[in-house]
Order: C-alpha cells, then sequence, then structure tokens
C-alpha cells in the first residue's frame, strides 16, 4: 500500500553532517555548535548510532542526553535528521539473545563489536528495534527542530545477507508469496540441473556456500528476498513514526560503487525525500564519474526530484587500502557536483573528527588540526556558497540521454559460473556513464520498463536480465524514433535467469538486426582492434547481422571478421549495438557521433570541448541555473547569460571559468 509522501522542506539547500555528540562531553558540544553556526550547518543527523546511550537497559530510556542537544541545536536554528537509533544493537540486548546476530554463508556467527550485527529477519530484534523507535518518535515526533526522519543508517550496509534459520524460513515464506507451490521454484531456478529438485519446503535453504557452484536462479532471489526484508524492516520502522509524527521520512542509500545488495528501484517509492550517501572510490579508474553517476542513479530514484547527499567526506575515507586526501578545492567541486545533479542538501560524515574507535582515521568536517586547517576553511567557503544558492532548491535537472541500470542485473550477470570473471557489470556501466561524462552529457539513469518519452538518446549498458516487456518499452520507443545504444551482455536472461535462445539478445534480437551466436570474451592485456581503427578488450562476439549495417568488425581475436559495432533501423529510429568495451578514448568518441546523430548536445557550448567538465542545467519555476565545475587544469569558456551566484557577478556572452573553480549562473528565465 502506497503512503503519500511528506514533503521536505528547507529554507534553500540544506548543509549539515552526522554529529555524534555522545563521544565528547559537554562543553566540547558548546564549541560544536558555534562552530556549525559560523559554517552555515543548518541540518544536523544524530541519534545515528544512539541505542546504547538512550536505553542502557531493556526497556529503560534515558533521553537526558539526547534532550540536551536537541535542546542546544533548536536553540542555535539548527534543524535535526533525526536517527532511530536502530542501526547497531546495544550488546545487552545481544548478550540477551544472541540469536538476532547474523550467519553468513558458510553457516557461522559474526559477533557484536562491530555495528548492524543483526539478522533482518530477527522477530526478536524487530521487536526491540520498534519498541525503541516508538519511544523517540513519541519523545520528539513533534518537536519543532525535528526537519527529518532518519530511519536506521545505510540499511544493509554490512548484513544484507543472513543465512541463519530465521532468514531461512522468512526466504520461504517469500518464495511462497512469490511462486505458491514449490513446484514452481523449481521451475524457475532450473531445478532439473544437478538433480537439485526440492519437493517440500523445507528442503530448501538460504544459498550457503557449496562444494561447487551455487545456482543462480537461486542466488537470485535470495538478493531479491534479502533487499524486500530490509525494505520490510524500513516500512516497519517508518510506520511506527508514521502514527507518532507527521515529520518526513527517509534512510541514507548507498548508490555507490561496490555496494549491491538492495534493489533501490524497489526501495525508492518508500521514501518522503531520496537520501544517498556518496564516498569517491579511489579504486576505481575515474572516481569522478562515478560520483556523477551514482549522482545521477540518485535523482533517477526520484523520478528526478531533488534528494539529499546525506553522507559523503570532506577528505580521506578510512575503509580503502590507500585512503587519499583531497585535493585543494576538491571537496567543493564534488559537493556542487552533487548540487549540480539534483541534490537540495549537502552533508557530510562528520561533523566532528572521532579520536577513539574505528573511524578515528576518517576525515570530518572539523578535523583533528581544528579550525586552523585547510579542510576546515574549505568547509566555511562551501557553507557560504551553499547558502548563497539557496533559490536553486526545487529546480530540476534537464536531460535529453537516459541510462538504463538495474540492481538485478548486476546480481544475475555476477553468477559464479559465466563467461569472464574479468568483466563485471558495472565495468559496463561505468563505462558507457564515462563516455556520456567525456563529451559533457547529463544524463538521468532510469529503470528498465521506464518511460522513455523525454529522451533522444537511450543508452543500455550490459543489461544481462531484461524482461520481454521491458525489452518491449525499449523497441517500441526505438520504432517511435528514438536512437539507442545497446551493449553486450544485455537481454541475455529473463527474470528468472533463464537464457533466451534462438541468439541472444533474444528480445532485441530483431531491433538490433543481428543474430548473436557465441560469447567470445578476451583475457586482460589482449588489445581487439576494430576496422574503423578503434581499439577494444575484453569481449568479442560471434554473430551475423540480419537486417543491421555493419559500422566496425574485429580485425583479430576470437570473432575476427565478424560485426563488433552495428546499426539498425527500427521503424523510425535506430539500434546500435556494440559487442566490446571499446577504449575509453574510442567510446567517447562514438557517443560523440551518437549524440550529434541523436541531436543531444551539453548544457551549454563549451570551449575547449568537454572533458574534465561538469556542465548541467537545473531549471525551476522562473529561472534556470547553469552549473560549470572545472576539475581540470585550464580555464575553458562557457557560453552564457546571468548572474553568477558563486561570486556575484553579472555574466554576459559567456563566462571563463578558471581551472579548479565552480560557476553556477542563474540565467535568464526561459521566454
Ligand atoms: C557510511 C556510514 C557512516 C560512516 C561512513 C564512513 O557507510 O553510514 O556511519 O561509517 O560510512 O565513510
Amino acid at each position: 500500500m502506497s503512503v503519500p509522501a511528506r514533503p521536505f522542506e528547507h529554507d534553500g539547500i540544506a548543509f549539515g553532517c552526522d554529529y555524534n555528540p555522545e563521544q565528547w562531553t559537554p562543553d566540547v558540544w558548546d564549541e560544536d555548535i558555534a562552530l556549525m553556526r559560523d559554517a552555515g550547518v543548518d541540518l544536523v543527523a544524530i541519534n545515528i548510532f544512539g541505542w546504547a546511550h538512550i536505553e542502557p537497559r531493556a526497556g529503560e530510556y534515558d533521553f537526558s542526553r539526547l534532550d540536551d542537544i536537541v535542546e542546544r541545536l533548536h536553540t542555535a536554528g539548527i534543524r535535526i535528521n533525526l536517527g532511530t537509533g536502530t542501526a547497531s544493537t546495544p550488546a545487552w540486548l545481544t548478550t540477551a539473545h544472541p540469536e538476532i546476530l547474523p550467519v553468513v554463508e558458510d553457516g557461522t556467527r559474526r559477533y557484536p563489536g562491530g555495528r548492524q550485527a543483526w539478522c533482518p529477519s530477527s522477530p526478536v530484534y524487530r521487536e526491540a528495534a520498534l519498541a525503541l523507535v516508538d519511544a523517540v518518535a513519541a519523545r520528539y515526533g513533534s518537536h519543532p527542530a525535528i526537519a527529518l526522519w532518519h530511519v536506521s543508517n545505510e540499511l544493509g550496509c554490512h548484513n544484507a545477507l543472513c543465512h541463519c534459520d530465521e532468514s531461512a524460513g522468512a526466504f520461504r515464506e517469500w518464495l511462497r508469496a512469490r511462486y505458491g507451490t514449490v513446484a514452481e521454484v523449481n521451475r524457475a531456478w532450473g531445478t532439473a540441473f544437478w538433480s537439485q529438485t526440492y519437493y517440500e519446503w523445507d528442503e530448501i535453504l538460504t544459498p550457503r556456500a557449496t562444494l561447487s557452484s551455487r545456482n543462480p536462479g537461486h542466488v537470485l532471489d535470495f538478493h531479491r528476498f534479502s533487499s524486500d526484508a530490509l525494505l520490510e524492516h524500513y516500512r516497519a520502522e517508518a510506520e511506527v513514526i508514521r502514527a507518532r509524527s507527521e515529520v518526513p521520512i527517509t534512510t541514507n542509500f548507498m548508490v555507490t560503487a561496490h555496494i549491491e545488495n538492495l534493489d533501490y528501484w524497489s526501495w525508492a517509492g518508500d521514501m518522503d525525500i531520496v537520501a544517498n550517501d556518496h564516498y569517491l572510490d579511489h579504486r576505481l579508474g575515474d572516481p569522478r564519474s562515478e560520483l556523477a553517476f551514482a549522482a545521477d542513479l540518485s535523482r533517477g530514484l526520484g523520478q528526478g526530484a531533488p534528494w539529499i547527499l546525506m553522507e559523503h567526506s570532506t577528505g580521506a575515507v578510512n575503509w580503502q587500502p590507500l585512503n587519499t586526501p583531497k585535493a585543494p578545492g576538491e571537496m567543493i567541486r564534488n559537493s556542487l557536483t552533487h548540487v549540480a545533479r539534483g541534490a537540495d542538501g549537502v552533508c557530510f560524515f562528520q561533523w566532528r573528527a572521532s579520536v577513539q574507535g574505528s573511524e578515528k582515521f576518517h576525515s570530518a568536517m572539523l578535523p583533528h588540526a581544528g579550525t586552523d586547517s585547510a579542510v576546515w576553511r574549505e568547509v566555511v567557503e562551501l557553507g557560504g556558497i551553499v547558502d548563497r544558492i539557496g533559490e536553486i532548491a526545487g529546480s530540476r535537472v534537464e536531460s535529453d540521454v537516459a541510462l538504463l541500470f538495474s540492481w538485478e542485473s548486476w546480481w544475475a550477470s555476477q553468477s559464479e559460473t559465466r563467461p569472464s570473471q574479468s568483466l563485471g557489470y558495472l565495468d559496463q556501466v561505468h563505462a558507457s556513464y564515462r563516455a556520456l561524462h567525456a563529451n559533457g552529457l547529463t544524463v538521468d539513469v532510469v529503470a528498465p520498463g521506464a518511460d522513455l518519452s523525454a529522451y533522444r538518446l537511450v543508452v543500455v549498458p550490459g543489461l544481462h536480465l531484461m524482461t520481454e516487456a521491458d525489452a518491449a518499452v525499449l523497441t517500441a520507443w526505438i520504432a517511435a524514433g528514438g536512437t539507442a545504444l545497446i551493449t553486450f551482455s544485455t537481454a541475455i536472461v529473463d527474470e528468472n535467469d533463464r537464457v533466451y535462445t534462438g541468439g541472444y539478445a533474444g528480445p532485441l534480437r530483431e531491433a538490433l538486426g543481428l543474430h548473436i551466436e557465441e560469447f567470445a570474451p578476451v583475457a586482460p592485456g589482449l588489445a581487439l582492434t576494430l576496422t574503423d581503427g578503434s581499439t577494444a578488450r575484453l569481449w568479442s562476439e560471434r554473430s551475423r547481422t540480419t537486417t543491421a549495417e555493419v559500422a566496425a568488425s574485429f580485425t583479430d581475436g576470437p570473432a575476427e571478421g565478424m560485426p563488433a559495432l552495428t546499426r539498425n533501423i527500427w521503424g523510425d529510429g535506430t539500434a546500435h549495438y556494440l559487442a566490446t568495451l571499446l577504449s575509453d578514448a574510442d567510446y567517447r568518441d562514438l557517443v560523440a557521433r551518437l549524440s550529434a546523430e541523436a541531436g543531444v548536445a551539453p548544457a551549454a557550448p563549451i570551449r575547449p570541448a568537454a572533458g574534465d567538465l561538469e556542465i548541467v542545467r537545473r531549471r525551476g519555476e522562473g529561472a534556470s541555473y547553469l552549473f560549470v565545475i572545472n576539475h581540470g587544469e585550464t580555464d575553458v569558456r562557457v557560453d552564457s547569460d546571468g548572474l553568477d551566484l558563486v561570486t556575484g557577478a553579472e555574466v554576459a556572452g559567456g563566462i571563463t571559468v578558471p581551472a579548479g573553480a565552480v560557476r553556477i549562473i542563474r540565467e535568464e528565465a526561459a521566454a
């Protein structure tokens, strides 16, 4: 049952942080709040990990310290993003009920001492958590300082996949609701294979560690179940809050590289406003392009509505193998990239750097070095900019390009046994996005099956799992005049992970005008060359065209002489197909050609061409706002007229955006 969204209302763009005052004494709180005001902080998340503090013993609450913090923030005019406090269980709870501890795939339990040590399907955990939420909501639900509810924290960050007996029972219930009978489960998973047939519900377990590879249909459904189990938990907390408070409710998503456990397309409709946490991942080749992708996806989850960046970092994190600080100005550029891409709030983890605990080497707004630091000065500078651009809040990002993305494809494509272990779903997604980003194009990331009528160019990178219905939406959109670029490994399996036969990409086969017979992956390190001079790697395939034209073929490798890039007229539109992973430069050039053909261009003309830039337009009621974020080392010139909200300067006939700088131009209202 869908519940009408409660709007998150805020004066301008929210600027804030996670605040963990329980790590400090009250004299520090005074300094914190004074400095928050200096920096322009106006939205603070508290009580995220508050459980052990506010419920020291089962059913015994002590809100004295939280009351104090709430009043201090309120008096300072700082609004509160109130955590329900259920993210991390207190020791008394897991001591009394060790059965709530999660079990990993080898059947061993994980112990308390970290965080999120709870099974998403545990009724004992659920009952204790909801009692806490009720107590918190009863106490603060109508407090004027509470602007937003923050349910739990990054649900599923550590505990998404639990294999305990309670989870196995809940998984069977979930399967019963989806399939009705054991026979249908057998059919969906293809258990005729390897004598895996089930006869009774109780025979079905979670996909625990096996000696050989597991049944991929089983694994896929376990992902679906696990995402739903945590969503059910979110809903249970939200329902308790709703009975006590009118304030909007959300939780912080993890739309970021490497975290694939939740299908946020199915979650997003439950959020009063989408909120995301994003950290630059330096293990990726191009972390900045991934940032832009994550921001575009966060906006897509809210169907284009403004969202909140609930956490990011001022500098280094503490959980990558090498934790790199940000270059001068990078924090401001990254923050404003999120705003450019639709965020109406910029928040950080965390306010004051911890001196103890496992996050003591994680950056913060107020670093260990204190206010005499480059990080603090940049925080204050950003606070000033966020304040000056407040009128942008509520405006929406303009885009003519969509990229189809799905968590189900991510799950299905990373099966233990697949054509190549050297390629993952995100490799293709990120490569496609990088090519769009390098062309300065703004991209909406949308779910398969979404209405595409607003777009001129649609890119479908490796959408391994595609239903016939979603394929039909895409092919109908192409036939109506759209230009699509579809890349290899798309539409290989249906919703039950069953291969479409008769030539790969089954439901797209006719629109692509191709007969794809065999995958021919290529070892890492081997380069492929195409007849148009492009270079490629990791993948090729053996196919022939039926109605498509060949734009380039493989000159070498296991698919030598066969099509690498094709183009098929389909109705009034064109379906391009790319059967390999192009080098970044060649991919960028291909997207440049296709975008010209589709009539899409960057938000404004730039000289020299895109490169290290973000150029995005948000359109509001009375005006539009052109964001130009220059990450590069050379100045760029952008055609624009209006008022630069960052510097206050008038802009007439164009603006030079210096290397490393950001300009946000309020353009003349459209006629
Ligand atoms: C997030 C989390 C925060 C903090 C942060 C560190 O995953 O929500 O509590 O741990 O990462 O980067």
